[in-house]
């Protein structure tokens, strides 16, 4: 399975400095190894240029931070699946913690995302991960697993592997520095790969990403680890350089 090395650029960066920094990417990683792909995701006004200054390097895909799970409508504020991949966008993200705990989208939305997604054909990744309150109160499995259930509920259990990324991320860890264990890491992909297999028939082949205060220096030992395939990169995704790194660890 390739490891998928995903940029997460959140609310950061003009065109201006989102197209230098893709650049630096592109050149800096360069051809990639066999087993990696980079996955570079924009905010959503960068998301055409970066497609251009990625066009033509293997094995680099552009994603989208958000969506409107519906059609074309009257929807003031929202932008939606076709409109991205009209704009190049592969995959996209869902539930990313900052849409969940700031802007307060909460699982029955987050599953309508997921299924208008992938009905739209965009290759979805989704995030879950437990509070710091929750790890405390030994409640991280079952916290897991409701994500899982709830925002999976009435996918086909058929889906192919290259539809479906989850990404964990302790809510705790993200844009903290505070980096998870490689015990409570190894943990927890264990937990989420057995509740996927309940719910997906391909759930081995899918991948799970680790995100949260990932960086040049941590990487190569948490994408060593079971279950592992990738790293959501916040943070240290800003800069070309260290996001290269990253991408070659
Ligand atoms: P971070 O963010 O790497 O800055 O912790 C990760 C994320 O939000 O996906």
């Amino acid at each position: 399975m390739k490891k998928l090395m995903a940029a997460n650029w959140k609310m950061f960066k003009t065109l201006e400095d989102a197209m230098n920094t893709a650049r630096e990417i592109v050149t800096g990683a360069g051809r990639l190894p066999e087993d990696r792909e980079v996955l570079i995701i924009p905010p959503f006004t960068a998301l055409k240029s970066v497609g251009e200054v990625m066009a033509g390097a293997d094995n680099y895909f552009l994603g989208a931070q958000n969506f409107y799970p519906s059609e074309q409508g009257a929807f003031t504020g929202e932008i939606c699946p076709e409109q991205l991949a009209d704009l190049g966008a592969d995959f996209a993200l869902v539930g990313h913690s900052e849409r969940r705990h700031v802007l307060g989208e909460d699982d029955e939305f987050l599953n309508s995302k997921v299924r208008f997604g992938l009905d739209s054909g965009l290759r979805v990744i989704l995030c879950i991960g437990e509070t710091l309150e929750e790890r405390k109160d030994g409640r991280v499995r079952e916290v897991l697993d409701a994500q899982l259930e709830n925002c999976l509920a009435g996918v086909d259990r058929k889906l192919g592997p290259e539809n479906l990324v989850v990404a964990y991320e302790p809510v705790w860890a993200i844009g903290t520095g505070e980096v998870a264990e490689n015990k409570d890491i190894l943990e927890a992909h264990k937990m989420v790969r057995e509740k996927m297999r309940e719910l997906l028939e391909k759930a081995d082949e899918m991948r799970i990403l680790y995100g949260g205060s990932v960086k040049p220096e941590n990487c190569a030992e948490i994408i060593s680890l079971d279950n592992v395939n990738g790293v959501l990169v916040g943070g240290a995704s800003l800069r070309g350089d260290s996001f290269s790194q990253i991408a070659l660890a």
